[in-house]
């Protein structure tokens, strides 16, 4: 049953309203001034308020207002004996439904109309909402194909960082989906109706991302002949996707921690701070956590974009997800081509999925496009698939030799890693960060495993001659 608060010092108006409303199956509650009728709306959700303008406490126009703003879903049809014009004016202004005059002859036919047609208003407008916010959900994860476990755990913190502000930071090799996982937690958000602005850090020098990203004052550089918004204003309300953040100089690093801080920006030339409210996601494709130690990104920065990290896995760390993702090209592309969705030979899918795709999905989804491109017949045989992907061969297993009595593995390992570490640590002559370079690991780690080895780095250890095993000092 639909709520509606009548708010009048009239009684008799009152009454009259609360009868005829109730007999139209409504469930009514009454105030008689304005100031009542707020702590009613407090703590009642109610669909509908029917107000008198003039009223001996709060006007009518303000309690409007004020109920606007504790319950904007609260409809408001406004009744006043005297309507000007600024009156009806400033009831538009401020969200009223409808502005219906009471003289002698109060209309109680026309008011029941006006509730009902009010009601059922909203009533489509909700349902709308709901659509469009289902429609854009849909759009959004759906365009993301992959049903692993690894994808899984990425739609869930999509979804969860989506009703959040808080800066985002999209990590993940080439071609993995950064970009298509950024727009989605844009679709996904409140903010979905305002605008996603991206943008590639790394295909602007410094002086043009710049302008772009703050904009720019007339005359503040050749060219700057006219004032020009920059894109963290264009994303007002919306998100901004800084793509390859990786890639910017310090100097820039330096301004955008700033707008992140302040939560506004100067244009180029400009003096003025204007203030932006957008929500910033970041994607890059390298090792930021390196970069931090080498010190060629800014450690207060990193923390700041890295509020809520989502790592998009390689694609192939989830090889179950590429007859899916195969199916999904075959379909977009031979819609393109307008033909019928082309089948695949199951040797074709073979080869696909032994292939490890260090281009990831934009690798695979290139191939399916060519593939349909070269394809004659209705269904795409091996030898449409380039050359590296039909010789590939995955790595197979190196000839271990495994003793009848059986092998001690961990021990094993931990002694070869161990090895491996002190080698490089010698071959550089102790130099920690090279020696992380060589074994591919951030130093960070490397250090974690000094630790864990007990490794400490002597002299003695350093001499890269005699029996490596003997010539590591234990602490
Ligand atoms: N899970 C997926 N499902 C469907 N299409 C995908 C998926 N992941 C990526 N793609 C498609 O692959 C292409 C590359 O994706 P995207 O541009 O989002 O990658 P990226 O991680 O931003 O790459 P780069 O680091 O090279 O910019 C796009 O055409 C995208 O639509
Ligand atoms: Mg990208």
């Amino acid at each position: 049953m639909e709520k509606i608060l009548v708010v009048d010092d009239e009684r008799s108006m009152r009454e009259l309203l609360e009868l005829v409303l109730k007999r139209s199956g409504y469930s009514v509650h009454t105030a008689e001034n304005g100031t009542t009728a707020l702590d009613l709306v407090r703590q009642n959700v109610y669909d509908l308020m029917i107000s008198d303008v003039k009223m001996p406490d709060i006007n009518g126009i303000d309690l409007l207002q004020k109920v606007k703003a504790v319950s904007p879903e609260t409809q408001v049809i406004m009744i006043t004996a005297f309507a000007t014009v600024d009156t009806a004016r400033r009831a538009w202004k401020f969200g009223a439904e409808d502005l219906l005059i009471k003289d002698a002859g109060f209309d109680v036919e026309e008011l029941k109309i006006q509730v009902a047609k009010v009601l059922e208003k909203k009533h489509l407008r909700q349902e709308n909402d709901l659509l469009k916010r289902e429609l854009r959900q849909r759009n959004s994860l759906d365009n993301i194909i992959g049903r692993s476990p690894l994808m899984q755990a990425v739609y869930q913190m999509i979804e969860t960082v989506a009703a959040t502000t808080s800066t985002v930071l999209i990590t993940g090799e080439s071609g993995t989906g950064k970009e298509l996982a950024a727009r989605a937690i844009h679709n996904m958000s409140p903010r979905a109706a305002a605008p996603f602005v991206s943008i590639n850090c790394g295909a602007f020098t410094e002086t043009l991302l710049e302008s772009e990203l703050f904009g720019y004052m007339k005359g503040s550089f050749t060219g700057a002949v006219a004032n020009r918004k920059g894109l963290f204003e264009a994303a007002e309300g919306g998100t901004i996707f800084l793509d390859e953040i990786g890639e910017t100089t310090p100097s820039m690093q330096v301004k955008m921690l700033r707008v992140l801080q302040e939560r506004s920006i100067r244009r180029v030339g400009g003096i003025e701070e204007i203030p932006v409210d957008c929500r910033v996601v970041a994607a890059t494709n390298r090792d930021l956590t390196r970069m931090v130690e080498d010190g060629t990104f800014r450690n207060d920065l990193f923390y700041r974009i890295s509020v809520i990290p989502i790592e998009m896995p390689p694609l192939r760390a989830r090889g179950v997800d590429i007859p899916d993702l195969v199916r999904h090209f075959l379909e977009k592309y031979s819609a393109q081509a307008t033909r019928p969705t082309l089948d695949i030979a199951e040797e074709t899918m073979h080869y696909l999925e032994s292939y490890d795709w260090p281009g990831n999905v934009r690798e695979l989804e290139n191939t399916i496009e060519r593939a349909v491109a070269l394809e004659r017949t209705v269904r795409v045989e091996p030898e449409r698939l380039p050359e590296r992907i039909l010789k590939y061969k995955p790595r197979t297993i190196t000839d271990v030799d495994l003793p009848e009595e059986g092998f001690h593995l961990e021990a094993y390992l931990s002694q070869l890693e161990r090895d491996y570490i002190i080698r490089a640590l010698q071959r550089t002559g102790g130099n920690q960060t090279r020696a992380a370079e060589i074994l591919n690991m951030s130093v960070r780690s490397l250090r974690h495993l000094l630790d864990k080895h007990k490794i400490r780095q002597t002299a003695s250890l350093l001499r890269e001659a005699g029996g490596l095993s003997d010539t590591v000092a234990h602490k």
